[in-house]
């Protein structure tokens, strides 16, 4: 990483620095952070796993036809991106329910649903990221009433996408957050992560937990479960190092 590049912006999993006019260098870092920064942890590692795990899933997705923010691949943890105006939503996407929407209606986690749930948070950890609605988003300019259909678009088809990937990988894909953002002509492309931060993953036979929610539950092995997502994805698509 050259010292010469200006820190844009630091995040609790990232930090941008300006690379061109119309680039950045986004560097994964080790630190693990849930319920909104209020569990600090890391591993060492963990920016180089996140940052593959992420390389992989948005070449993937281009060839899927998804647009994306990736340019290249920086060793050892970072990458080489478009640079965007983020969406200040973290779009959530459910197959499974699991975590806070099965707590907020009291449901058993692992309801299947019949159709995948598209959910938008307010992207703000002082508030604790809360829901808002269609309406509220467009009402409070967050995003345009045009953009609410392709940002549901873009996401499921990101959510098609990937379960059929995750399923070759013996995981179900439960639940994940992207984040989308607009380039300098306007025009949206997912951006920020995919990694076992932002998606539920659990085994396709035995149920067991492998993403962050094994750090937020103290379940142990969350070094091992993030290395275990990369190993199952490179088999699944054929990578060879
Ligand atoms: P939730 O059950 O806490 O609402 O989260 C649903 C999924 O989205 C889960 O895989 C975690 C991910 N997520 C984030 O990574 N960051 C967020 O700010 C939110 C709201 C969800
Ligand atoms: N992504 C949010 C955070 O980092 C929520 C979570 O992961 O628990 O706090």
């Amino acid at each position: 990483m050259s010292l010469k590049r200006e820190l844009l912006y630091e995040g609790k999993a990232k930090k941008i620095y300006r690379e061109t006019s119309e680039k950045v260098f986004v560097e994964y870092k080790d630190s693990l952070t849930a319920f909104n920064a209020q569990k600090l942890g890391s591993f060492e590692g963990k920016g180089i796993v996140n940052r593959n795990i992420t390389v992989l899933l948005y070449k993937y997705l281009e060839g899927q036809g998804v647009k994306t923010h990736f340019i290249s691949a920086e060793e050892p943890n970072g990458i080489v991106a478009t640079e965007v105006k983020i969406i200040p939503l973290e779009i959530v996407v459910r197959n499974i329910l699991a975590g806070s929407t099965a707590k907020k209606f009291n449901i058993e986690e692992g309801r299947i649903l019949e159709r995948p749930l598209v959910e938008f948070y307010f992207k703000n950890d002082e508030l604790g990221d809360p829901f808002i609605s269609d309406d509220q988003a467009v009402a409070l300019k967050v995003v345009s009433g045009p953009e609410i259909p392709q940002l549901k678009e873009i996401a499921l088809k990101v959510n098609s996408a990937l379960r059929v990937l995750f399923a070759k990988a013996n995981l179900q894909l439960v639940d994940f957050k992207i984040e989308v953002g607009a380039d300098s002509k306007g025009q949206l492309l997912l951006a920020d992560e995919i990694t076992p931060d932002c998606c539920r993953l659990w085994d396709v036979r035995t149920q067991e937990k492998f993403d962050k929610d094994r750090f937020r539950r103290d379940l142990g092995r969350v070094k091992e479960s993030y290395e275990e997502v990369l190993k199952r994805l490179e088999n699944a698509l054929g990578v060879t190092k």
